[in-house]
């Protein structure tokens, strides 16, 4: 976020505080979990399915007895989630019937550049008035549309849960705060062939914190606030309440059966590690960013970095009819999260199998290319903020020149905690830290990275199918707008 060109003093950078709402919250575990809608087609014919979304602002009853006024796709928070079959192209029209700029991005899709969502193909408001953000001579290298852009999806990857959300330069942490953020799944023969909970027993959990202000409106650090606004921005945006599918600390009624969750952390800065107040759950996690892993893992707690995906099998079969079980977050003092009911003991035909995917890990090849790319403090280019490699965010400037079809081994160096994500290609983590033992949460193919301050993190990645520009970036969203992005070109 380019504070220092909106003319705002700048502070020296000190830790984001948490952003407190002033609103009436409600006593958690009230209210119900709600499911996003799956997103229909408007028709379909032998090569593609075919979306509209339409983004718009909604007044939403997220605290009960409030209004916030939200940009929602379709207008509602989260947005609604795309159910796709692997290899099943969605053309996916977004209209935006905002007053700001949007562009829209599917992290983890394996996706054409120009589908891609570059943080400059705006899609200007429809209204037809200017984008209301001023952003200056930052409009060159853009590909800009007015009022609506179609986006190709091809889905020609394995099964996964995806999700898609705001990428506007500059803007994409408030904008994603205020609601533009959905799930995207994909799944495949392989995948429907396992023995795992389905239907109702197999549900999304996109978790995010927000605050509120005293009337329902979303509190977030804004210029108005004057001095003091970029601090919070540099360490990122933490919040009071926390969200499971747009729910305040919301319950849900299970039978005493295995269940399947879909964990998203849509957080823009906060992590968590989840854990349950009262044994004996585990989390089996049985996939990741980019897939079902090759067999199941157990974990006690789950540490979840913003934009991360686990998926875990929870089973509830170890709790009596009447129990309450909440999932805690571990890194704040056991916070509340959400609550599950058990309900009724109930038939169960599903296990986890040994052996989930066939899935190869690759062997860490020799003679690869290598790439460093260090996530730093820094000021650059005028832009007080974060770096890549030196840099402020330039999207005239490409860091890198990638081939596609082999294999590069790639590091990210670390000052302080950054969840570093890749567009396009998943990557496998080798070392962490120096040591091939990795942290049990790094398993599997992936597209974000939960680095710890001071770390370093070799992953093995290659790109495919598709030249153009891409992004890495921090996906703490608010280092994101702060310039902590690089583009680069694969040829
Ligand atoms: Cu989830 Cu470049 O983003
Ligand atoms: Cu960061």
């Amino acid at each position: 976020l380019t504070l220092t060109s909106c003319g705002q003093e700048a502070n020296p950078a000190q830790a984001g505080e948490l952003l407190r709402s002033k609103a009436k919250l409600p006593e958690p575990f009230q209210v119900p979990l709600p499911i996003p809608p799956v997103k229909k087609p408007i028709r379909s014919d032998a090569k593609a399915d075919y979306y509209q979304v339409v983004q718009r602002k909604a007044s939403l009853e997220i605290l009960p007895g409030l209004k916030t006024e939200a940009m929602g796709y379709d207008g509602i928070l989260p947005g609604p989630t795309f159910d796709v079959r692997s290899g099943r192209t969605a053309i996916v029209e977004q209209v935006n019937e905002l007053d700001v700029s949007t562009v829209v991005h599917l992290h983890g899709g394996h996706t054409p550049a120009p589908s891609d969502g570059w943080p400059l193909d705006l899609i200007m408001p429809a209204n037809g008035q200017h984008g209301g953000h001023q952003m200056g001579g930052h409009m060159e290298g853009g590909d800009m549309t007015t009022g609506r852009r179609t986006y190709t999806y091809p889905n020609a990857q394995r099964a996964a849960t995806l999700w898609y959300h705001d990428h506007t330069m500059d803007y994409t942490a408030p904008q994603v705060y205020r609601g533009l953020f959905g799930l995207h799944i994909i799944r495949d023969e392989e995948e429907a062939e396992l023995p795992l909970p389905k239907g109702d027993r197999e549900i999304p959990l996109i978790i995010a914190d927000r605050a509120f202000d005293a009337d329902g409106s979303f509190l977030y650090p804004a210029l108005k606030d004057g001095p003091g606004v970029e601090a919070k921005y540099m360490e990122g945006v933490v919040a009071d309440v926390t969200l499971v599918n747009g729910a305040p600390w919301p319950v849900h009624e299970v039978d005493a059966v295995r269940y399947r969750f879909r964990v998203l952390n849509a957080s823009n800065a906060r992590r968590y590690e989840l854990g349950f107040d009262k044994g004996p759950a585990t989390f089996v996690q049985i996939g990741s960013d980019g897939g079902l892993l090759d067999k199941p893992i157990e974990h006690k707690t789950l540490v979840v970095a913003p934009a991360e995906r686990f998926d875990v099998i929870v089973d509830f079969s170890q709790y009596q009819p009447g129990d309450e079980v909440t999932v805690v977050n571990r890194l704040d003092g056991n916070a509340n999260v959400m609550r599950f009911k058990i309900a009724r003991k109930a038939a169960d035909d599903t296990r986890i199998p040994a052996t989930l995917s066939t899935y190869a890990v690759t062997p860490r090849p020799a003679g690869v290319v290598r790439r460093e790319w260090r996530f730093r403090r820094g000021d650059a280019g005028g832009h007080r903020g974060w770096t890549i490699n030196g840099k402020a965010f330039d999207p005239k400037v490409m860091q890198a020149q990638v081939k596609l079809d082999q294999y590069e081994i790639w590091t990210f160096v670390t000052d302080v905690h950054h969840p570093v994500h890749v567009h396009l290609a998943p990557f496998q983590v080798l070392t962490r830290g120096g040591r091939s033992k990795l942290s049990e949460f790094d398993h599997g193919w992936k597209d974000t990275v939960d680095i710890r301050p001071a770390e370093v993190v070799e992953v093995l990645v290659k790109f495919t199918a598709h030249k153009g520009k891409y992004l890495i970036h921090c996906h703490n969203l608010e280092h994101e707008d702060m310039a902590m992005m690089a583009g680069f070109e694969t040829i």
